[in-house]
């Protein structure tokens, strides 16, 4: 299967710093972090929208895919953390700060964010002068910042134990899950060559996406097992942490996974890619995620 996680993890490893020299300890927490067992995505929504495009890949697009799964995996260390969600496990293993300590679980974060965009800026290199390396690259870095993830963090952060207004809940959804994921798909779009409108439509595809992925991950912090999720269940409960499932049930919730999920199945259907195929796993992958269990 050309999109199955561990064909991306072949790609997105091979750009992983050494372990060696006097920061080996902070290497060693990313790339700790980096293997354990994720569902890779990211990677994999960016290299579909990049095949509906583009006619072949080259280093560009795999040093964006390594990237986004960098920015993606400091994100889970640092939400992990004692001040953050305060969680013992995650991709089924000790999180970094249980296994290395807080102090590289800091650095180990800080490491991935800045080593991602050493990675993305190797493609300037490789395709000089080219405009889309330059937006993919401003998308890379605004979407994960103040006016994306981290916004959205800081709202969920701040809105513990308080329960959301329906304005609030959107802000925090679309930016601290969907962000990285319109990310991942408009670099994917910007490298294989798609038309601006094109990258507007799979912009508002990654939207519905994001926001039942996040959805998603609240039903499963509920229903789900642990030993299949790699993470604690019941830690939104834990932290006191009002969530759409919980507002709103968990009957409305799984109703808005599925039309969200669907609304992003026609959208891609409607767009006019080069390649059926990348298509076609794009829109089964959407369709998967309504019921995964991880
Ligand atoms: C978890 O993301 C964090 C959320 C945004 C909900 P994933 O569910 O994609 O985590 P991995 O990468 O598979 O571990
Ligand atoms: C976190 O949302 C999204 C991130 C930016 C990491 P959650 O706190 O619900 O993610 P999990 O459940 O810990 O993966
Ligand atoms: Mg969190
Ligand atoms: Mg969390
Ligand atoms: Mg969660």
């Amino acid at each position: 299967m050309k999109y199955s996680a561990e064909n991306i993890e072949n790609i997105i490893y091979r750009y992983l710093p050494e372990e060696e020299g006097y920061p080996v300890s902070c290497i060693r927490a990313m790339n700790y972090a980096y293997k354990a067992g994720g569902k890779r995505l990211r990677p994999m929504m960016m290299r579909m929208c990049y095949d509906m495009y583009a006619d072949e890949a080259d280093g560009v697009i795999e040093r964006f895919m390594a990237a986004i799964e960098m920015i993606h995996t400091y994100s889970l260390i640092h939400d992990d953390l004692p001040a953050l969600d305060n969680d013992d496990l995650r991709r089924g293993r000790p999180t970094v700060h249980k296994a290395f300590g807080e102090d590289m679980a800091i650095l180990a974060g800080d490491g991935l964010l800045n080593y991602a965009f050493e990675t993305a800026a190797g493609a300037f290199a490789i395709r000089p002068g080219d405009v889309s390396v330059e937006n993919a690259f401003a998308v890379l870095a605004a979407k994960p910042g103040i006016y994306g993830m981290i916004g959205g963090q800081t709202l969920d952060v701040e809105k513990t134990g308080e329960s959301l207004s329906s304005d609030e809940l959107v802000y925090i959804y679309e930016n601290k899950t969907a962000a990285l994921i319109e990310a991942a798909m408009m670099i994917g779009a910007y490298l294989g060559g798609a038309a601006a409108e094109d990258i507007e439509r799979i912009q508002k595809i990654a939207v519905c996406v994001g926001m039942a992925f996040q959805v998603q991950d609240d039903i499963l912090d509920i229903e789900g097992e642990q030993e299949v999720l790699g993470k604690p269940v019941c830690s939104d409960e834990k932290n006191d942490k009002y969530t759409y499932a919980t507002i709103y049930g968990l009957d409305k919730a799984k109703e808005y996974v599925e039309t969200k999920s669907m609304e992003a199945y026609e959208l891609i259907k409607a767009l006019d890619a080069k390649h059926d195929e990348a298509k076609q796993a794009l829109m089964e992958l959407t369709v998967k995620l309504i019921h995964r269990n991880r």
